[in-house]
């Protein structure tokens, strides 16, 4: 099969060097010359893990490249891709279809035979029959058809979630495409993923129905952790006491410092608009947005109230910056409605994070960066846990909180139990467990 990729960002990045990682012969297209520029000499734009490689061997073997030539990368295509982004429109927060649909005129402005033109990118419902005019508009003589087959890919976790998703659910409206979408995903198909054939509507209102479920449950026990903590509960308990019902399950139960990253936040907006739009109203949703949104800020308000409720003048130490490991992603993390609360507060602000300090520099010119957890902790008198990166698991304590004016540390992850930081005489607040 010819695929070509039409972005190279987060998901068209990865989905690209997967499939040609199943024997396809793939071309990522993308607009921006230093993106492919760097592509071609083996520098990824994103921080993945495995990724580097992935796309490493897979050029090597000539079945993935790089072009920011759409209309060649689309002349002779089995299948488009459309992996472009599409961000919160500014204003009113429905999802930007600018690049989507540019992207759909310049494929049919390229296109020469019978082709089927796949969104991946995540899309409100109705966009691929507009997709489809504009194609049949531009393109009136060809059979184009055109196919939704939302992404569930997390960062951190991409390449895996990839090759190994829990199902793959493509939306498709002829029989053609559903054989030229089975072709493609052959691999993983022939090795029990499943595939869920709808109707191109559905398969894109489920996309956004899971991201938004997937927010609703961590929100949902985001909740239940503070009524823990007035209760004197404890939320990893619950989380373990419900999520052990097969009904519930176990996983996005994890309480903390609210959602953050590049999907949940844009897709639980765009989801509202849509339900908006047609006059169905999402209450459930709305309340996670607006339980989400103040929480961040609100973990602010507990760091300084585990200070004793005045930080003028005294330092804080955040350990994690991005909205959670294994990516380099600052976007909508909780780190950054942290930080302006303590700055709003008279804190001066230390942090590190693995990956995201380049980015968070940007962003939060008024933190002292630091190049480890315990360049952080010197002079400070609270240490928070903002991202849960592998490398804050096991912190030699006593070193870290020797560096510190007050032994004191807020841990918004749940990393560590409050009987080994009494232990070494550390004051400790979690989210929603005794202390
Ligand atoms: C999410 C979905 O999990 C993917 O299935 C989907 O494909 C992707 O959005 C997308 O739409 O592209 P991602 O944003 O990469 O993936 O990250 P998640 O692992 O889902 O985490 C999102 C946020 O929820 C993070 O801030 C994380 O810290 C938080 N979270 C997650 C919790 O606070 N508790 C949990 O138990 C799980």
């Amino acid at each position: 099969m010819k695929i070509a990729m039409i972005g190279a960002g987060y998901v068209g990045l990865v989905s690209g060097a997967c499939f040609a990682d199943f024997g396809h012969s793939v071309i990522c297209v993308d607009l921006d010359q230093s993106k492919i520029d760097a592509l071609h000499v083996g520098k990824m734009p994103i921080f993945e893990p495995g990724l580097a490689e992935l796309v490493r061997v897979n050029v090597a073997a000539s079945r993935l490249s790089f072009t920011t030539d759409l209309a060649s990368a689309a002349s002779d295509a089995d299948a488009i891709f459309i992996a472009v982004g599409t961000p919160s429109r500014r204003g009113d927060g429905h999802a930007d279809l600018t690049y989507v649909f540019q992207a759909a005129r310049d494929i049919a402005a390229a296109v020469t035979k019978p082709t089927v033109v796949v969104t991946k990118s995540t899309v409100p419902v109705g966009t691929g029959d507009e997709v489809e005019r504009i194609l049949r508009e531009v393109a009136p003589d060809i059979d184009l058809t055109v196919v939704s087959n939302p992404e569930f890919l997390r960062e951190g976790a991409a390449i895996n979630d990839f090759k190994r998703p829990d199902r793959i659910v493509i939306g498709a409206d002829d029989e053609r495409a559903r054989g030229v979408m089975r072709d493609i995903y052959r691999p993983l198909y022939l090795n029990q993923s499943p595939l869920l054939f709808t109707s191109r509507r559905t398969a894109e209102l489920t996309k956004y129905a899971a991201n938004a479920f997937l927010a609703t449950k961590i929100t949902f026990i985001n909740e239940m952790a503070d009524l823990c903590e007035a209760v004197g509960a404890d939320v990893k308990d619950v989380a373990r006491g419900i999520g052990l019902d097969n009904r519930i399950g176990s996983k996005f139960l994890h309480a903390g410092p609210g959602y953050g990253g590049s999907c949940f936040p844009k897709d639980t907006l765009a989801l509202l608009k849509t339900a908006e739009d047609f006059e169905t109203p999402m209450r459930i949703v709305e309340a996670t947005v607006q339980v989400n949104d103040g929480r961040k800020r609100a973990m602010g308000r507990k760091i300084i109230t585990a200070m004793g409720g005045d930080v003028r003048g005294k330092t804080v130490g955040l350990l994690g910056l991005t909205f959670k490991p294994n990516t380099d992603d600052m976007r909508d993390a909780p780190s950054l409605a942290i930080v302006q609360a303590l700055l709003d507060a008279g804190a001066t602000v230390r942090a590190f994070d693995p990956e995201g300090m380049d980015v968070a520099r940007t962003m939060m010119p008024d933190v002292v960066y630091c190049d480890g957890p315990y360049a952080v902790a010197e002079g400070a008198s609270a240490i928070a846990i903002v991202t849960e990166w592998n490398e804050f698991r096991a912190l030699d304590l006593a070193r870290l909180t020797g560096l510190m004016v007050e032994k004191r540390i807020v841990d918004l992850r749940n990393l560590y139990d409050a009987d080994d930081m009494a232990k070494l005489g550390i004051e400790y607040e979690c989210v929603g467990r005794p202390a």
